[in-house]
Order: structure tokens, then C-alpha cells, then sequence
């Protein structure tokens, strides 16, 4: 039997899985790891943490299934996205990675568009300058901590720090890059301009490759750490939203994913580059060869739901345990008994400000409509719908741009609920499946690594031959209605509320 590992190095953990040709997780492991947030608004790992939590889920994988090592064809990478990895001449890394729904960077994004030029920057980079991507993260080193900067040789992604710590080699792939802003989208290679214009040396960046293509080999030192064999091939790998929708074979147009992990994420599948010009959704490359791909983005989604449960839910947390369930499902079962509308109470997910479509890091979270009949069920209730709004806004805006829509494969943590599947069919007014394998992007970044490895011919290919649906959700049209009907006062509730955050924002504490 011929296996793949996909390695996906996420916001909370880093989950590896053992794959079988079939597409069948054969093991999977799990280790967490904190978020700092010395400010409000601000996001920080600690790049080793990925590293150990990497080295030893792949061990024990290979470990606990008993599976030899020789049989491993291709090892893939999946992660979060955007993050700024500064390393010095030794490698070494000089602070703390900023993340993905870090938000310190408006003025940074004010300034690159002054630089830059706005058309200009969304006709280089495909999207204008947002506080989520690389680029100004970047520029608020460079001007805040200049002797750091001044030290930096290298500028790495997430999955590219434990690519290079995996094989020595200092790469990339197209679709990860694309969120670095510093990336000819069309072009699919680093654009001169966007370099200059950060004062990035081109030597700073890795070696851009297609996802599913070997990157460099498993080294001799991490080999007798992790139990790999050496040489074992390594796939360029994928930001987390593309891996994850080959994942769920997102390789098609007509195919569309909803991601509710800690970001929430509607993903449609590219032939050609299509950009909204209010870049509201981003268009980045595909892991796919020669395809790109259109995402809106919740900042907060699966997160709203955590920090609800952790500060809130502690009843429901207590009788899960004694139970033996996941208190999610407790959860959903309460939001369950709760009519569509969630009795007049409504949620907005900006805890880490707002993406798709407001682009506004100032936004933050809201419970609007609030009376004293209400309780956790109703709560619970908003939080679920307030994300599915928000997705909804994403879906509307990537239809808006003529991209057909013909099935959505829902997927991420959020995509167990069954309530969420189902508010989601209703928002979409669309059929909402789920697949057989829920392993989304750690899948997709064994796939990849399986293409890299030979296992497969091309990524569709394995696609075709891992992924199969298991069950679809039809939408109910009433509940559709009702839910149409509050996505508009959801939307208008933001416009009401715009100022106000950013005064909010300018309060000292
Ligand atoms: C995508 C994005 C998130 C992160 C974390 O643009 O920012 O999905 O990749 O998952």
C-alpha cells in the first residue's frame, strides 16, 4: 500500500494525517499550541511551537499506525496563511510571527496604497492593501522595530518555516504566496514592483513553485526525529484554503466550499482570474495548476463560537463532560430548539475585525436586539447565525461576479453541526453536502504531497480518486426567507455602527 502525509499547520494546532492511496485516514494527530495577543487586535506564535508541534505528530503517526516508513511516497504542507516568519542570516527567528487576523497595520495598508496606487495594487496583486496579508505586516516591522528589521535575511510563510526546518530549502508555493501581497497573481511569480515598494530583497523570499510539485527531502536529521526516511519528498503544499479545497475537491468550477474553522472562509474554484474591484473577496492562485480561485472571508467564524462556549458555556461544558460529548453538541442542541431568527437576537462576528466585505479592522463583534426573554439557547442561536450571514455576504458578492455556483461542500470544524450545514443551505438557497473524509486541508496537503511523490498524475486526478460526497442538506425555503429578511438588517447594522467602531478603536483602553 502506497501513503501520503499532509501536515496542516493551523491557528490553534497543528494536525498531521496518514492517508491511504483511497483518500482513508489512516492516523491523525493533533497538538495545540497559544495565540498571543499582547494588544487588542494583535496576533503572535511562537514558530517553534509549530515546529515541535509538526516533528512530533508526524512521529506519532508513523508511530502509532505501524506503517512503514518506505510506503510514505510524499509528504504535503498546509497552513495558515499571510503570517510574517522574519529570520535573520542564521536562520534564526527574530520575533514573534504576526498572524493571519492580526490587525495592527492599518496605517502600513494606507501607505502601500499611497505608494503603490490602489488600481495598481489590485492589478499586480489582485486585491488592495488589508491589514490579514503579509506586505503590511512587513512594513509595520520595518518602521516599528528597525533594528530587527535591519537584521532580517529571510521573509517565510507559516508552512514554509516548517518546510525549511523539514528540508533546508527556503521555498514556496503560488497559492500561499498570492497572500503575501507581493505577488503577480496573473503572472504567477513575485512582482518587482510590490518588492520595491516593501523594500524586500528578492533574495529575502523562497523558490516559487505549483503546489503539488516535491519542493526539496526530508532531511537525515529530522528522518531519525520523526521516523521519516530520508529523502522522502516534501510537496510545495498549499495556504490553508486552497489545501483545503482540494480537501473537499474544489478543483472544478461549479464547486464551492464553506470553511467554518477559526476563520470562516466561501472558496470557489478559478479557470481564469476574476477580480471584484472593490476587493472585497480575495482571488489568489490555486493549488491547482494553472487555476486561481475567489474567497470571501469571516475573520471571525468557528472563532465566535469558541469564545462564546470558553466564556460562557460553562453549564453546557460541565454536562458534556459528564456525558462524553463534545459540548458543541450541547450547544447545538440548544440553538436548535430556537426558531430561525434566533427570537429577534442578532450577532456581528467582528471579534478580530472584518474581511469580506467590509474590510475594516476596526469592526468589532456585536449582539444587537437583546431582551430579557433571552438566554444561551437564543445566544448560542445568534452566534450561528451571525457567522452564516457573514458567509452569506461572501456568497453573494463571488455570485455577484458572475462565478457559477452549482454545489457547496461544507467543511472545517463548523461543518460537523448539522444546524450550521443546514442554516447555510437555507442562507445559500443551495444544496450543501458534506464528503466522506473531513479532513479538509491536512487531506489536501497529502494529496498534494501524493502528487509530488507520484502517486498520483495531477491533483484532480487524486481528487477523483480520495474525495466522494456523503450526505446533502437541501435548503428549506421558509427558514431561507426569514434569514434573507435579517441579512438585510444585519447588513445595515454595520453601516450604522461604522464610525463608531473606529472611535472606539481611538479610546485608550
Ligand atoms: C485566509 C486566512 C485564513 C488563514 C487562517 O485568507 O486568512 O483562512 O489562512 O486559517
Amino acid at each position: 500500500m502506497q501513503y501520503m502525509i499532509g501536515i496542516d499547520l493551523g491557528t490553534s494546532s497543528t494536525k498531521t494525517v496518514l492517508i491511504d492511496r483511497g483518500g482513508r485516514t489512516v492516523r491523525s494527530a493533533t497538538r495545540a499550541y497559544p495565540m498571543a495577543q499582547p494588544r487588542n487586535g494583535w496576533a503572535e506564535q511562537d514558530p517553534e511551537d509549530w515546529w515541535t508541534a509538526a516533528k512530533e505528530t508526524v512521529r506519532e503517526v508513523l508511530r502509532e499506525s505501524g506503517v512503514d516508513p518506505s510506503d510514505v511516497r510524499g509528504v504535503g504542507l498546509s497552513g495558515q496563511m499571510h503570517g510574517l516568519v522574519a529570520l535573520d542570516a542564521e536562520d534564526r527567528v527574530l520575533r514573534p510571527s504576526i498572524l493571519w487576523c492580526d490587525q495592527r497595520t492599518a496605517a502600513e495598508c494606507e501607505d502601500l496604497t499611497r505608494a503603490v496606487g490602489a488600481a495598481r495594487l489590485v492589478e499586480i496583486t489582485a486585491n488592495p492593501a488589508l491589514t490579514g496579508f503579509t506586505a503590511s505586516k512587513i512594513l509595520w516591522m520595518k518602521k516599528n522595530e528597525p533594528a530587527l528589521f535591519a537584521k532580517v535575511r529571510r521573509i517565510l510563510l507559516p508552512k514554509d518555516y516548517l518546510r525549511l526546518r523539514l528540508t533546508g530549502e527556503y521555498a514556496t508555493d503560488v497559492s500561499d504566496a498570492s497572500g503575501m501581497q507581493m505577488l503577480d497573481v496573473a503572472k504567477r511569480a513575485w512582482s518587482p514592483t510590490m518588492l520595491d515598494a516593501l523594500g524586500v530583497e528578492p533574495s529575502w523570499l523562497g523558490r516559487m513553485h505549483e503546489s503539488c510539485e516535491a519542493s526539496g527531502r526530508i532531511t537525515e536529521a529530522v528522518a531519525r526525529e520523526t521516523g521519516l526516511l530520508p529523502g522522502t519528498p516534501v510537496a510545495a503544499g498549499a495556504g490553508d484554503q486552497a489545501a483545503g479545497a482540494v480537501g473537499n475537491g474544489i478543483v472544478r468550477e461549479g464547486l464551492v466550499s464553506s470553511t467554518i474553522g477559526t476563520s470562516g472562509v466561501v472558496f470557489a474554484h478559478l479557470d481564469q482570474p476574476a477580480i471584484d474591484p472593490g476587493g472585497r473577496v480575495h482571488t489568489f492562485c490555486h493549488a491547482v495548476p494553472g487555476a486561481w480561485h475567489v474567497m470571501g472571508v469571516t475573520q471571525g467564524a468557528g472563532l465566535s463560537l469558541q469564545w462564546f462556549r470558553y466564556h460562557f458555556c460553562e453549564p453546557e461544558t460541565a454536562e458534556a463532560a459528564r456525558q462524553g460529548v463534545d459540548p458543541y453538541v450541547l450547544m447545538d442542541q440548544e440553538a436548535a430548539a430556537v426558531a430561525p431568527g434566533a427570537d429577534g437576537l442578532m450577532y456581528l462576528p467582528y471579534l478580530m475585525g472584518e474581511r469580506t466585505p467590509h474590510l475594516d479592522p476596526f469592526a468589532r463583534g456585536v449582539f444587537f436586539g437583546i431582551s430579557a426573554r433571552h438566554g444561551r439557547p437564543e445566544f448560542i442561536r445568534a452566534v450561528l447565525e451571525g457567522v452564516g450571514y457573514s458567509l452569506m455576504d461572501c456568497m453573494d458578492l463571488i455570485r455577484g461576479m458572475g462565478v457559477s455556483v452549482k454545489e457547496v461542500r461544507a467543511s472545517g470544524g463548523g461543518g460537523k453541526s448539522k444546524l450550521w450545514r443546514a442554516m447555510q443551505a437555507d442562507m445559500f438557497g443551495a444544496v450543501v453536502e458534506t464528503l466522506t473524509s473531513s479532513e479538509g486541508s491536512a487531506l489536501g496537503a497529502a494529496i498534494l504531497g501524493g502528487v509530488a511523490g507520484g502517486m498520483y498524475p495531477d491533483v484532480r486526478t487524486a481528487c477523483d480518486e480520495t474525495i466522494a460526497v456523503k450526505s446533502r442538506q437541501e435548503p428549506d425555503a421558509a427558514a431561507g426567507a426569514v434569514y434573507r429578511e435579517r441579512h438585510a438588517l444585519y447588513a445595515s447594522l454595520y453601516s450604522s455602527l461604522k464610525a463608531d467602531f473606529r472611535t472606539l478603536a481611538g479610546f485608550s483602553g
